[in-house]
């Protein structure tokens, strides 16, 4: 598959490299363009792909545009690619919150594949949640598919308005469990364990439970039954979070960061 990437960054090294890793395209096949000359470097030597400054270059002959560019630096990248699309090449955009319709206006095409992705994928361990314009064939959603798939788990939705609940789901996902994890060890040093011994209980106490409910099989609320004494730790510790609102608290952030995905893709229209 002859890909361009604008923006070899985080994301995009990681799915450059998740791309190559499963053969989906040659390094012949990729051109990345960069606007640090230090990164197009690095990204030429470690891949072996063609590297440019020039977005307008780097698009030229790829059946798929792999947008990676952080979204302040969407309008000017827009500004330079506005109209120099092929109709039948692909655009897949991974940038936070800019809509079909922004980029689709901005580009003046229509064959348009948007993402919500998170970091884990930089460890091909992640979660991306994705929808295409009715334009996109189904041979290039199969493309799509199979990058999104190079870099873990991926759901396509027929409605873009799903992107607003997957970004308070899976896209900001990370942050709420980086915040516990943060908040275990936090509460593990309060009652005299050291950090570093406090830091790998609770890491793999989180690791070990998410693949335990992934192999078992079994719904969490069971899970957490079957840990649950009558009368024992467990229940006491749970009653102390129920008693703080935790389920309600999760709620609310979750209601929080949807309300502002959606404001944001509003304001963009
Ligand atoms: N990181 C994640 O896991 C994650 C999760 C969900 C969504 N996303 C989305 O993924 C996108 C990329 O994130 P990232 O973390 O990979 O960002 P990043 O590391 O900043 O990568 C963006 C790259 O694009 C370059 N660039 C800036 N302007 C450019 C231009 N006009 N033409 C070509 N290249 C240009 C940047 O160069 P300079 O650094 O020199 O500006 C940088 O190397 C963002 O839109 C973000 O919303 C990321």
């Amino acid at each position: 598959m002859k890909i361009a990437f604008i923006g070899g960054g985080n994301m995009g090294e990681a799915m450059l490299s998740a791309i190559l890793a499963q053969g989906l395209s040659q390094p012949q096949d990729v051109s990345v363009s960069d606007i640090s000359e230090a990164r197009r470097k690095y990204l030429e030597e470690k891949y072996g792909v063609a590297v440019t400054g020039d977005n307008r270059l780097a698009v030229e002959g790829r059946e798929v545009v792999i947008l990676a560019i952080k979204p302040q630096n969407l309008a000017e990248v827009m500004a330079g690619l506005g109209g120099q699309l092929k109709s039948d090449q692909l655009v897949l955009s991974i940038i936070a919150g800019a809509t079909i319709r922004t980029l689709s206006s901005g580009l003046q095409h229509n064959r348009i594949v948007r993402v919500m992705p998170n970091t884990p994928a930089q460890i091909g361990e992640g979660m991306s949640v994705w929808t295409a314009t009715p334009e996109v064939s189904k041979e290039q959603r199969d493309r799509a598919g199979s990058i999104l798939g190079a870099i873990g788990r991926e759901i396509y939705v027929d409605d873009e308005s799903y992107l607003d609940m997957a970004t308070a789901v899976s896209g900001s996902g990370p942050a709420y469990f980086f915040l516990f994890v943060e908040a275990l060890v936090e509460a593990a040093a309060s009652i005299g364990l050291s950090r570093d011994m406090a830091q790998e209980m609770v890491l793999q106490t989180m690791l070990g439970s998410g693949h335990l409910i992934q192999k078992s099989g079994k719904q969490p609320a069971e899970l957490r039954r079957m840990v649950t004494s009558p009368g024992g730790t467990t229940a006491e510790a749970l009653l102390a979070l129920d008693k703080g609102g935790f389920m309600s608290l999760i709620r609310q952030a979750v209601k929080a960061a949807y309300n502002k995905s959606r404001s944001l893709g509003g304001e963009q229209k």
